[in-house]
Formats: structure tokens, C-alpha cells, sequence
């Protein structure tokens, strides 16, 4: 996690811009955050003000996701060296700072925060004390430094900027300008990744691992780990930046829920046209393997649950794995075909997975919204989900575009839907917010929800646990419907939420319903089945469709709004939650 963000320019521009570029990456981490013009470090706790009239050539800057050490000041970065010369920002962890740390200590260096990333400053004075010029300097880091690093690096005095990167995104931005009719290169922008300047560039250099870059204003060098200069392809990619505003919603998630109807038909037609080729390469590779394991954490986790039991259902052997245990319990070969899906594309117990699987000689495909993202290169083949910048922390349409498109695949082989109408059905969810909404109210002032489901709509319980967890800080917990009474049911209480996910003809829930009804529980029922809308079931969102795979996504998109709305009566921080980032780049 953390965002770090630096900008070399040949012309003045305003501190502000650098943390109106900054603020873009927030979403990885909003502990605190920080800032260098290489004259000044300023450094705040919570959210970022991106303001600042004075004017630079250079800065770097940093948004803070917390690892080692607390939320202060001290720990914020950028960090300096003892004499000041080397000012740093750095995303990811160095492993073995406590070892660095000893030796700088003992060599006379004073440390100001209880950070990991601290050394990486003392450690390039240090060395160029000993007289190494930089370069060098950074090719003795990528030896003796273990663990997984983004650093930008700014020497007091040199109008550069030192780009080192291992396992954590980097990219470089190129935004050219115009003077006197002649092109030239205006800026260059250093980040975590590509939308922390989409809106201004379409041109990126990527870096892979144990690369290192001199940026300057007019020109760019890469090196590899050894010092010896590299070629570098420069990219052009595309991104849609009317979806990162917010436009008149109150929160994002509420914003990027009701663009489902959209994303959806757009990623399903893609499918149909400029990812064809794309989806027939994934169709017959699945066909190719002797199985398909996932590998996924929490929201995505979820939806390649659903992922395993749509293939599973016509007869293909998938399984999923929660992408940190996956080396722990996954038997990976030449024949298996290991699927990634992540919506940053950058989780990094995704690609620890996805390394394991590559030594395993695994091919390895993925699903992925942020192309361009690690996942997405490290993959044979990869799909993009096309749902479009997610902002609020709590993922909701890519959750539902990644579903759709395993659902897709299932289809492929065998598995019957219609997939033509799902727009319009999640609108016909829409049109039951009131109902919602009143559902939610009720269930705010509880302290504790469940959330039950069988076959499809087991994964969705868990979904929809989740998001309620993150946005609105209450214990909410999806289960099986029928693991419920080997334990849990001991803590159904009198008005005890319990949210029941019912499909057309699955008694199995029905009972399982029933058995927690029995014990005082205050039931919210999820379904598609219109007998169980009549009569004393008040609390009742109805899903208009079959019994096909749509039902579980559909439940789901219930269940959003459901967290949403209860968070909102809870008055929550509903698109950056406590303690959470959007992107997880530490292990
Ligand atoms: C939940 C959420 C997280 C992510 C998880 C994986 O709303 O957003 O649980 O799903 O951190 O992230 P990606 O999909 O980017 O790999």
C-alpha cells in the first residue's frame, strides 16, 4: 500500500500540483502524508490538503498506509538523511532494516521514526560519504537489501530524481509540452501507478523488478540491477477519467454501484468484440487444463468462489485458494491452469501466488480492472474487466464484472443463463432502495449480522458480510447455511440480524432460515422466490430472475446497497473505511 508520487519539470509548478497528483493515489493509504521540495519536507496526519502556492522544479511526495510504526508525524515520509542531503519515499517493506539499522547506527546515524523505510535514506548517505556515486550506490541496495520496495530518491543540489523498484509498482509518466511550435518533454511524474497522472498523459515507461531510473526534466535513463544503461518501450495506454469524479453523489461506493447496469453490458460486449480473441485464448485454455485453481483475496476471493462453483457445476475441475495460503494449499503443475483475479491488479499475496505458480511451471492467466498493473505482465494471457476506476475502498462493480465474467466462461461450457438482461435486472434492484434502505435503518442499531447462503449464494453471504464489516465497523459474518447450527447459531439472539440469501426451490435454506427464525432472529430475506415475499416477511428484498447464476450477483447488489445504507445511518466514513486500502501491496 502507500501512494508515492514525484515530479521533475523543466518549468515552476505549484507544491499544489504535486499533491493534487498525490491525492489520486490516496486510495492506497490515508494515515498520513508528506511532501519534499527538496528545500522543505512538510508532513501531516490524515487526509490531504492539496495546497501549496510556492513554486519548484522538483518533489516528491508520499500518502501513508501504516506498517511499522504508529500514525505520527515522525513516521510520515518523505524521510531525510542525518545531514538532510537525501530526502526519500518509499511503498512496500525492507525486511531486513533492523540489520541495516544496527550497522547505520553504530556507523553514527540518528534515527527520527520508527519506520522500516528510514534506513533507505541513511543508507544512501552513508554510501556516498564512502565516496560511491549514486548509481553505484543503488546497485549495492538491490544486493543487500532485502524485501519489496518503490523509492524515490531526491540528493539535495541535483535537480533529479531516483526512481528503485522491487515487487512494489512503479511507473513513469511522460507529459510532453509545447514551446515555440517545438515538442518537448515538460514533466515527468514518478508513481505508484498510471492514474495518478491519466488525466494528463497517456505515455508510461513501466518498470520491472530490480530496475532503477535518473529522471530529470528533459530526459529519462533506466538502468538494470548492475548499473548497465536499458532500453525502455514507452507505452500508451487508455483511461477513462470522467469515472474517477464523483460528481453529485454523496459517497463513491453509492456512485460506482449504480454504474453496474453499465459496466456490466460493456464488459460483456467487449467480450463479443475487442476481447474476443482474448476470451477464446481463456476458453481453450481452460479446456487445455487438467484444473483451474484461483487465486484471490477478499472481495475477488469472493468472486472466484463463485468463479469455482459456476465451473465446477459443468463438471470442470476448479478450486480457489485465498491467494496468502496459496503455496500452503494448492498442488500446482505444468497441466494447471492458475487464474488471478485482482481488481488493482498489484495485491501482493497475488503475485507472491502467482510466483509460486510460474516456479510450478503453471500458466498462468488473469483477471484484472487496472491494466498495466503487475498482474496483469506478469500473465500469459490477461482479461480486463472493464469496470472502471473503483475509488471507494470498498469494491463493488468490479466485484460484480468479475463475477459476470466467470459466469461467461461457465456458459462456455455448458452452464445455462441469460445474460442478455442482467442491466435491467440490477436497475429492478434499484427501484427497491426505499425498501432497502428502511431494512438498513433497522439494522444499524445492531451490534452483530449474519448472513447465509447455500451453492452460489454462499460466496455472496460472505460478500455481503464483508462489505458491511468494512463500511460500517459492525461484526458481520457469511456462512454456509448449513454450517450455521455445528456452532455459530449459539449467538443468534433475540433480534439478532440474520440475512438470508434464498434461491427458488432451495428448502435446504428455507429450513436453515427457519432454525435461526426459531431462536428470536430478526430475518432479511434475499430471494427469487415470490412465495416467500407474501405474508409476515415484512423485510424482503425481491430478486425478479431465475434460479440461473444471476441470482447471487443479483443478492449481491442487494447486499451493497444494504452495507451502504446501514453504514450511511451509522453516518460512517463510507469511502475510505478505518484501517483499510484500497490496494494491498504488502505481504
Ligand atoms: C473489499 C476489498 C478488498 C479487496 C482485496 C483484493 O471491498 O476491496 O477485500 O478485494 O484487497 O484486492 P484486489 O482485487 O485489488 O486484488
Amino acid at each position: 500500500m502507500c501512494g508515492i508520487i514525484g515530479v521533475v519539470s523543466g518549468i515552476d509548478f505549484k507544491v499544489s500540483f504535486l499533491l493534487e497528483r498525490l491525492k489520486r493515489l490516496e486510495y492506497r493509504g490515508y494515515d498520513s502524508y508528506g511532501y519534499s521540495d527538496s528545500r522543505k519536507t512538510v508532513k501531516s496526519l490524515g487526509a490531504i490538503k492539496a495546497e501549496g502556492l510556492s513554486l519548484t522544479r522538483i518533489g516528491i511526495a508520499h500518502t501513508r498506509w501504516s506498517t511499522h510504526g504508529g500514525v505520527t508525524r515522525a513516521n510520515a515520509h518523505p524521510h531525510e538523511s542525518c545531514n538532510g542531503e537525501v530526502i526519500i519515499a518509499h511503498n512496500g517493506i525492507i525486511e531486513n532494516y533492523w540489520e541495516l539499522k544496527t550497522i547505520l547506527e553504530r556507523q553514527g546515524h540518528k534515527f527520527r521514526s520508527e519506520t522500516d523505510s528510514e534506513v533507505v535514506a541513511h543508507y544512501f548517505e552513508e554510501k556516498i560519504k564512502q565516496g560511491k556515486g549514486v548509481k553505484k550506490a543503488i546497485s549495492d541496495f538491490l544486493k543487500e537489501v532485502s524485501g519489496t520496495f518503490a523509492i524515490l530518491m531526491m540528493i539535495k543540489g541535483e535537480d533529479k530524481i531516483y526512481a528503485i523498484k522491487r515487487d512494489s509498482p512503479l511507473v513513469l509518466g511522460i507529459c510532453e509540452g509545447k514551446k515555440a511550435g517545438a515538442k518537448q518533454i515538460q514533466k515527468h511524474i514518478l508513481a505508484s501507478d498510471i492514474y495518478a497522472f491519466s488525466d494528463i498523459t497517456d505515455k508510461a515507461v513501466f518498470f520491472e523488478n530490480d530496475e532503477f531510473a535518473v529522471v530529470e526534466a528533459g530526459a529519462y535513463e533506466f538502468y538494470d540491477a548492475k548499473g548497465s544503461l536499458i532500453k525502455k518501450k514507452v507505452q500508451s495506454f487508455e483511461w477513462n477519467q470522467e469515472e474517477g469524479k464523483k460528481k453529485d453523489y454523496k459517497h463513491f461506493m453509492i456512485k460506482e454501484i449504480e454504474e453496474e447496469p453499465l459496466v456490466v453490458s460493456r464488459m460483456l460486449l467487449s467480450l463479443d468484440h475487442e476481447q474476443k480473441d482474448q476470451f477464446k485464448k481463456l476458453v481453450s485454455l481452460v479446456k487445455k487444463s487438467r484444473k483451474i485453481i484461483f487465486a484471490a483475496c477478499g472481495t475477488s476471493y469472493h468472486a472466484s468462489l463463485l468463479g469455482a462453483f459456476y465451473l465446477h457445476t459443468t463438471g470442470i475441475e476448479a478450486q480457489t485458494l485465498i491467494a496468502s495460503e496459496f503455496k500452503h494449499y494448492a498442488n500446482v503443475d505444468k497441466d494447471t491452469l492458475v487464474i488471478a483475479i485482482s481488481q488493482s491488479g498489484e495485491t501482493m499475496d497475488v503475485i507472491d501466488a502467482l510466483k509460486y505458480a510460474q516456479e510450478k511451471k503453471a500458466t498462468i492467466v488473469s483477471l484484472v480492472n487496472v491494466p498495466y498493473s503487475t498482474i496483469q505482465r506478469m500473465s500469459a494471457l490477461s482479461l480486463n474487466i472493464l469496470a472502471g476506476q473503483e475509488v471507494a475502498v470498498a469494491s463493488t462493480k468490479a466485484f460484480v464484472n468479475q463475477s459476470v465474467l466467470l459466469l461467461r466462461l461457465a456458459q462456455e461450457f455448458g452452464y445455462k443463463v441469460n445474460l442478455s438482461n442482467l442491466g435491467e435486472k440490477i436497475k429492478g434492484i434499484f427501484s427497491q432502495k426505499d425498501d432497502i434502505k428502511r431494512i438498513a435503518k433497522q439494522v444499524s442499531s445492531s451490534r452483530d449480522a449474519y448472513v447465509l447462503g447455500r451453492g452460489q449464494t454462499y460466496p455472496v453471504a460472505r460478500e455481503i458480510a464483508l462489505k458491511v464489516k468494512e463500511i460500517t465497523y459492525m461484526h458481520a459474518e457469511g456462512m454456509m447455511g448449513g454450517e450455521l447450527k455445528h456452532g455459530t447459531i449459539a449467538l443468534i439472539d433475540k433480534g439478532t440480524p440474520v440475512i438470508s440469501l434464498i434461491g427458488c426451490n432451495d428448502e435446504d435454506m428455507v429450513s436453515n432460515t427457519k432454525e435461526v427464525e426459531a431462536r428470536g432472529a430478526e430475518i432479511i430475506t434475499i430471494t427469487n422466490n415470490a412465495s416467500q415475499c407474501r405474508g409476515s416477511a415484512k423485510n424482503t428484498v425481491f430478486i425478479d430472475t431465475d434460479n440461473d447464476g444471476k441470482f447471487g450477483i443479483l443478492a449481491c447488489v442487494a447486499g451493497q446497497l444494504l452495507a451502504y445504507y446501514v453504514a450511511e445511518a451509522l453516518g460512517r466514513e463510507i469511502d475510505k473505511p478505518r484501517n483499510l486500502a484500497k490496494s494491498v501491496t504488502v505481504k
